[in-house]
């Protein structure tokens, strides 16, 4: 099953997702940003697709409309936003209830939410990216079953509430992971150290805890309860109150999980 689709947004979700729904067979017709320059930059990598700064899209033969825009803008997007009859308006938030979109001029709305990082002009895999979908229309989710499958293996249903967790679990698994490797990075510049010495143990951490599991895997001073050490290392970081506190409530949390 072949779809047209319009994309609306230009940034990080729409860089991936707009090539990757073309190669998997799909036409993107439309591809909107409020900075016409930013919708070029999506469509010169695209077909056919025409790039749009306004918001009608009555006369657009799409029949799946894709709303990536940031999580503050989507309801005033969805409001805005003029579609043709009986078509699907989808967002691809984590953080975002379906029902949001039900204010807008869609027959029938629903979620097609890629459970990954995306950084534009980072290339990767899309046929590895799980996608989660929520309708409450079957033949909606029918639809967009077909559209992930397009993409990738694993494409789940899941309702809005769940889909808060997953969010609340990913940001800590993935954004705060990386934010913990910023620090690591700012620390060794700050001695003027190498980061690359620390590369090796990032690699095996991530894999040994995807391989074990995350509670087996734990070393470190707060799994020790090495008191001592710990003190020295919160000493080490009153250059920044806030990196210190930090440092105290994870290690608190190891040792109380
Ligand atoms: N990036 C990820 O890793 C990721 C992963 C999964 C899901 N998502 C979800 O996908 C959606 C898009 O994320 P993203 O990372 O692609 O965001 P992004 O890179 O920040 O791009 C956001 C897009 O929204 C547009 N926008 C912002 N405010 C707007 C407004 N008031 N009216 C019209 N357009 C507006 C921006 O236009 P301007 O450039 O003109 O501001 C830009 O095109 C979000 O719902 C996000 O939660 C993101």
């Amino acid at each position: 099953m072949k779809f047209k689709i319009a994309i609306l947004g230009a940034g990080n979700v729409a860089w991936h997702l707009a090539p990757a729904l073309e190669n998997a067979g799909h036409e993107i017709t439309e591809v909107y940003a409020r900075d016409i320059e930013k919708a070029v930059k999506i469509t010169e990598r695209l077909y056919s697709a025409v790039p749009k700064a306004d918001l009608d899209f009555s006369e657009s033969e799409a029949e799946i409309f894709i709303l990536a825009v940031k999580d503050s803008a989507i309801p005033e997007v969805a409001d805005a936003v003029i579609l043709p009859e009986e078509c699907i308006l989808v967002h691809t938030s984590g953080a975002i209830p379906l029902d949001i979109l039900g204010y807008s001029s869609a027959t029938y709305i629903g979620i097609f939410y890629p459970l990954q990082s995306f950084t534009m002009g980072k290339k990767m895999d899309i046929s590895d990216v799980p996608f989660l979908i929520e309708s409450e229309d079957q033949d909606t989710l029918r639809k967009l079953k077909k559209l992930g499958n397009s993409l990738s293996q694993m494409v789940y249903v899941v309702r809005s509430k769940d889909r808060k967790a997953i969010h609340v679990a990913a940001v800590f698994a993935s954004n705060f992971s990386n934010h913990m490797i910023r620090i690591a990075e700012e620390i060794m510049r700050r001695q003027g150290l190498d980061f690359e010495m620390l590369k090796p143990l990032i690699i095996e951490t991530i894999s040994k805890s995807l391989q074990i599991g995350a509670k087996n895997a734990q070393t470190g001073p707060a799994i020790r309860e090495d008191y001592e050490t710990l003190e020295e290392h919160h000493r080490f970081l009153n250059y920044n109150e806030q990196l210190a506190e930090i440092y105290r409530l994870i290690s608190q949390d190891i040792i109380d999980s």
